[in-house]
């Protein structure tokens, strides 16, 4: 069934109080909830018949129902597939109903469940009909009393708000009362039960309240929390500071479980976490993980406003808060780290993975029209393409008009449950702009494509760019219209200095604002042909094409003021010289030196004045993934045999400048996690996996020492994955092996230690991959788990999934069809890799295919899964 936002309905009924009481048992817990009902004036008639009632529910044991204390006769109800429908016969009145769960069944990490024997909750997006019969739906907010009553073995008991009770039941249970004040959807409704520790620090808000922070985890972990907490403390300042937004209520807590379908969950007051996302120490996580961490605490933080405060009306919005947030925690953490090497992270993941589902079967507008399944919706489109709109919106209004717009927003709908089109009125009312155009992006799926041209004047002194825009077709989606688009621009003359285009402003930039589907751009005054910096910032989630010359392309990598550009201009680069040799090998010719590349590169070594991890960047090759998704059709050979030989050229050419700087690099003071040891880290580990590639036995004699001094995990997981990659079968083996025996104990360095494997184009071999689902650490009911061996083959391992026999795609099939049974959500983001069989070369196209059919014969399919598979 698929449900349409057109046939949007607001609630027949409303819930003004919840009341929730939870006796927990892994087999048999007895939810009570007791709701204060009232008819919806906003739709009531006068003198009308009242419509039922309609509870959503699913799996859930229905044990009473009752009205104003009096048990329901079964005639005033019914039980249908998702949900109960009742008959009332007064507009107001008090609603009880007691059900039966078992949280230990509940393998879909959804609802209640257990976790390590730890009890949690996830509930969005309709999780809670897992737990009790209610009105699931984010536009009906209701003000929380939760009860917990558990055996002592659980001494923590938490839900969302207030502690405001405590005590134990005659039976020596321990009883905890918790009430939120804020009035919430359903969604956002939180349990955590267990035997937990906690770290405890405090933040004084803006106003002078004092809050308490919390972070739970099991007692193992409990030297895992420090950098979580400090990213706690610095968002709850950035957004005092950046959007006058203060935290509401005394506590804050936080608690990390480890098995959790995704990152994390903005619970109001008490937010959950995949243990992934929020456990870390310089011993066992990586300068990613702790950059993670960061972004992600900020980003449920944040929720607590744009998301909480001012909710969805349904789930079609959801990029209302998605969208936003994830705009809000890129800005934060663009602020606490480096903003050019941030920004090249979150485009590289846009170009790579988001691009394609927008060119993909499952291609959706920021909003989508219809869903069957709302799981299938948290999406790149959704949550990263979202993003990017609002930054659309940021760079048109620019920052201070933005501010204003957000200010308005919150103060208007504090609250409510409203439309992403309630935000963009926020934007122009509180600016008197017009963003009537602009809000196409929110409707209309696919990445535009921008072919830009240039002319110049001499006689006049003018310089032209004529751009035009055009979307390709989406499934459900033809003849699209043109887009608001704004690019920045700059430009560079002979010398390689920024040109004024604005002799008023003195401006070295400009956004050019492109509404139809030609335009042209004309500037004044401007001396001799300058060369373009066009799309600075990625100032739009477009494809661009303007035809660089090589030497143009190492002209702006070294003279562009914008840092993302002069990335952007080696990137091009390398998409260049790894497009030639796709040709040569495709046409049976002998591969050749990738010269222009090489000599950008070996500048990019030699400018002492760059950011090293900005120089990092320049110097890793764009992934397989993102090769393909340059257009035309995927030859997964032809793409590897590129890459390697580009790599190897690479290594060989640069070998001893890649040597110095490994040297002058390294660190010899502790670890921190600041931007600039991170940055150094960064630039020294591609180095040395340079030099392993070249594959001389000194650099892996180097990688063997990093190894093994092990001083932190980003250098050892550096060395080993080095190791790995370049050292003969056996020696890879012993190093794998030696690291485990080290931290077989800790289940994040063991994800590490999984993904390691599963992920490397010479040893994730699938024979490998088995051996690793049968290892005594493999769970697969553990998503980190299954995204770290499953996923890490199918999604991180090009060389080894795509292999010539088609055995990587028969091998997904089958674990999609048995992850299906216990975990829809995670079944149906694992096939992904399979539904975009149409992208490629005849013969891997018909072997994927066949596997997407296999798992659509194998018998009955989840909601979740089955959407994907239909639609591809
Ligand atoms: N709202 C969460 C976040 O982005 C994600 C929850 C997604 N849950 C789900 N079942 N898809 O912060
Ligand atoms: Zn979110």
């Amino acid at each position: 069934r698929t449900i349409y936002l057109k046939d949007y309905q607001a609630p027949d009924y409303l819930v003004d109080h919840t009341d929730l009481s939870f006796e927990l048992d892994p087999h048999a817990t007895l939810v009570k909830s007791k709701l204060k009902i009232r008819r919806n004036p906003a739709v009531a008639q006068a003198n009308e018949t009242l419509p039922p009632l309609w509870l959503d529910g699913a799996d859930l044991e229905l044990l009473s129902v009752s009205i104003n204390g009096e048990l329901l006769p079964a005639h005033r109800y019914q039980q249908r597939a998702g949900g109960l429908s009742l008959s009332t016969d007064a507009p107001e009145f008090e609603l009880e109903v007691h059900t039966r769960i078992a949280p230990e069944a509940n393998t879909s990490l959804e609802g209640l469940y257990l976790s390590n024997g730890m009890y949690c909750t996830q509930c969005e997006a309709e999780g809670f009909r897992k737990i009790t019969f209610y009105p699931d739906r984010p536009d009906v907010m209701s003000v929380f009393t939760t009860t917990i009553v558990a055996p002592a073995s659980y001494p923590v008991l938490l839900s969302n708000g207030n502690k405001v009770d405590s005590g134990t039941t005659e039976d020596g249970r321990l009883r905890v009362t918790w009430e939120d004040p804020f009035a919430k959807p359903s969604y956002l409704f939180a349990l955590v039960a267990g035997d937990l520790q906690h770290v405890e620090d405090s933040f004084t808000t803006c106003s002078g309240r004092e809050v308490k922070l919390q972070l739970f985890t099991e007692a193992r972990n409990i030297g895992k929390c420090a950098h979580a907490m400090t990213s706690l403390k610095h968002s709850m300042r950035w957004d005092e500071e950046v959007y006058g937004r203060e935290y509401d209520l005394d506590i804050f807590m936080i608690v990390a479980v480890d098995h959790f379908n995704m990152g994390a969950m903005e619970n109001k007051g008490l937010n959950i976490f995949n243990s992934a996302c929020v456990l870390a120490s310089p011993e066992t996580a990586t300068d990613a993980a702790f950059q993670r961490i960061e972004s992600i605490v900020a980003h449920e933080y944040f929720h607590n406003w744009s998301g909480n405060r001012v909710t969805c009306r349904d789930w079609f919005q959801l990029s209302l808060k998605e969208g936003f947030t994830v705009f809000r925690d890129a800005e934060f953490s663009a602020d606490m780290n480096s903003r050019a090497v941030k920004r090249i992270e979150d485009v590289t993941l846009l170009r790579t993975s988001q691009f394609a589902e927008d060119a993909g079967p499952m291609s959706h507008p920021v909003r989508p029209d219809s869903y069957m399944e709302i799981s299938n919706f948290y999406t790149l489109t959704v949550y990263e393409k979202g993003a990017e709109v609002v930054r659309m919106i940021h760079t048109i209004l620019g920052p201070e008009a933005f501010r204003r717009g957000s200010d308005l927003y919150f103060e208007r709908h504090d609250g409510c449950a409203v439309t992403c089109e309630d935000f963009v009125a926020a934007m122009e009312d509180a600016n008197g702009a017009d963003l009537k155009q602009f809000r196409r992006w929110y409707s209309q799926a696919g990445t535009p494509v921008l072919d830009v041209e240039d002319t110049y004047n001499e006689a006049l002194g003018e310089y032209s760019l004529t751009i035009r825009q055009q979307t390709p077709e989406t499934p459900g989606q033809k003849g699209k219209l043109p887009l608001h688009i704004p690019i920045t621009v700059g430009l560079l003359a002979e010398d390689g200095s920024p040109l004024r285009l604005d002799d008023a402003a003195g401006q070295m930039e400009v956004v050019l604002h492109l509404t139809e589907a030609s335009q042209n751009f004309t500037f004044a005054g401007i001396a001799s042909r300058p060369l373009p910096s066009l799309l600075r910032g990625f100032s739009a989630p477009v494809k661009l094409r303007y035809d660089y010359s090589s030497a143009q392309l190492q002209f702006l990598m070294q003279h562009d003021t914008d840092p993302f550009n002069r990335w952007d201009a080696c990137q091009r680069l390398s998409i260049n010289s790894l497009q030639t040799l796709q040709q040569q090998y495709r046409s049976g010719e002998a591969l050749q030196q990738p010269a222009a590349l090489i000599e950008g590169y070996a500048a990019v070594l030699d400018d002492a004045a760059l950011d090293p991890a900005l120089v990092a960047k320049m110097l890793a090759l764009p992934s397989a993934q993102e090769i393909a998704e340059q257009g035309g059709e995927i030859d997964a050979a032809a793409i590897i045999a590129a890459r390697t030989f580009a790599r190897d050229a690479i290594a060989t050419a640069l070998a001893e400048r890649f040597l110095t700087r490994y040297h002058a690099l390294e660190q010899h003071k502790p670890y921190s996690p600041t931007a600039e040891d991170i940055a150094e880290r960064s630039l020294k580990n591609t180095c040395l996996f340079y030099l392993c590639a070249a594959g001389s036995a000194d650099a892996l004699a180097l990688a063997k020492g990093q190894f093994e001094r092990g001083e932190n995990m980003t250098d050892t997981a550096a060395a080993l994955a080095a190791l790995v990659e370049f050292g003969t079968e056996t020696q890879a083996e012993g190093f794998l092996q030696a690291f485990y025996q080290q931290w077989q104990q800790d289940t994040q360095v063991v994800e590490t230690w999984f993904g390691l494997q599963s992920g490397s184009a010479k040893f994730g071999t699938l024979e490998r991959v088995q051996k690793l689902i049968a290892h005594p650490a493999f769970e697969v009911k553990n998503p980190n788990k299954v995204r770290a061996v499953i996923a890490g083959f199918a999604m991180r391992n090009f060389t080894q999934f795509h292999r010539a026999d088609g055995s990587g795609y028969t091998f997904l099939a089958d674990q999609v069809i048995a992850l299906d049974k216990l975990n829809p959500q995670i079944a149906a983001r694992l096939v992904t890799p399979l539904t975009r069989w149409k992208k490629y070369r005849a013969q891997e196209s018909a072997q994927i295919h066949a596997a997407l059919q296999k798992i659509s014969v194998s018998g009955e399919l989840s909601r979740d899964l089955y959407e994907v598979v239909s639609k591809s």
